[in-house]
């Protein structure tokens, strides 16, 4: 069973250094109240970010997303996003990290003073931990993952818009756990009218005829590396195309690919046991290359 999401084992994450509203505290020992609202109602927003030689990839983006996601929620932040940095080389430099580190930056509404759901009872400010490991992500994923669709799909903006990061993952999780019982890694998951739209974790490219295909992006998450991904297709000449698309057309592509800040672009063997082409990715490694370029353009880090 491999993830989008498995990284190497490094034993020096046993011992890291976790940022609570301030203080940094031993992984063991980092703790928030069971009336806090993220752990009570899921009501929170949240980032995956990474760090290459010391700068916080894309950082802009991910601030735009997060606080365009707390403001619509009317989540106080409690600082601008200067502070947030301040926080987050607080966090890197109590841990020792410079380079490939994952972030997990999570606001919560806070502690409660009731275990009802009105947002008016947290009454003492939001809790923000930071959650860094060291972390690079793992070597077989080169092989490819299987993709299972899932019954789950990805609703309408007006119930739970799926662009909020929030600490609410159940649709996402209840769609792994159906590919899981299919027998496959990650969900693909369809659009309320049946078109492909992403995965449980990660947003999903196709390649067909030499053209890069994703959805419309009106279900899915805005993630910043699919948006990265489609910007570098248009600047290098790379045919481009955000569309409705069905499983038909998912199967019979030539590459396909999963996009995500941990894992940048992941390869994808399998959808629904169907092998992907022929398994040569000349497409998803140019955009890969030029991805890693990009990266380096905005962390100054030296291309591995
Ligand atoms: C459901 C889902 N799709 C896609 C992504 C990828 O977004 P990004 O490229 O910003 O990491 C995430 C990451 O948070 C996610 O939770």
């Amino acid at each position: 069973m491999t993830t989008t999401h498995d990284a190497l084992e490094d034993p020096r994450n046993a011992d890291i250094k976790i940022y609570v509203n301030g203080a940094l505290k031993h992984r063991d020992e980092a703790m928030v109240s069971v009336y806090d609202s993220g752990f009570m109602l899921g009501d929170g927003m949240w980032e995956g970010m990474r760090l290459y030689d010391g700068t916080w990839a894309f950082f802009d983006d991910h601030m735009d997303r997060f606080f365009d996601s707390c403001k619509a929620v009317s989540l106080d932040v409690g600082m601008d996003r200067a502070g947030i940095l301040e926080a987050l080389t607080l966090t890197a430099e109590a841990n020792g990290m410079h380079t490939d580190v994952h972030c997990r930056l999570m606001l919560t509404r806070g502690v409660k003073v009731k275990p009802f759901q009105h947002p008016k009872l947290s009454q003492s400010g939001p809790t923000l931990v930071i959650i860094m490991e060291h972390s690079k992500p793992a070597t077989e994923l080169v092989q490819g993952i299987r993709l299972a669709t899932v019954p789950q799909v990805r609703g309408l903006p007006m119930s739970q818009d799926a662009k909020y990061n929030s600490h609410s993952k159940l649709n996402c999780v209840i769609a792994c756990l159906q590919a899981e019982q299919a027998g496959a890694d990650e969900g693909l998951m369809l659009d309320p009218h049946g078109f492909v739209n992403t995965t449980n974790a990660c947003n999903f490219f196709i390649v067909r005829r030499g053209e890069v295909w994703t959805s419309t992006g009106d279900y899915c998450m805005n993630g910043v590396t699919r948006a990265k991904v489609i910007e570098l297709c248009r600047a290098e000449g790379i045919p481009v195309f955000e569309k409705n698309y069905s499983l038909y057309e998912a199967y019979g592509a030539e590459e396909a690919f999963l996009t995500g800040t941990f894992g940048a672009q992941t390869p994808v063997a399998s959808i629904d046991g169907k092998p992907i082409g022929d398994g040569a990715r000349p497409v998803m490694e140019r955009i890969r290359a030029l991805y890693k370029q990009a990266v380096a353009r905005d962390t100054g880090a030296s291309i591995a």
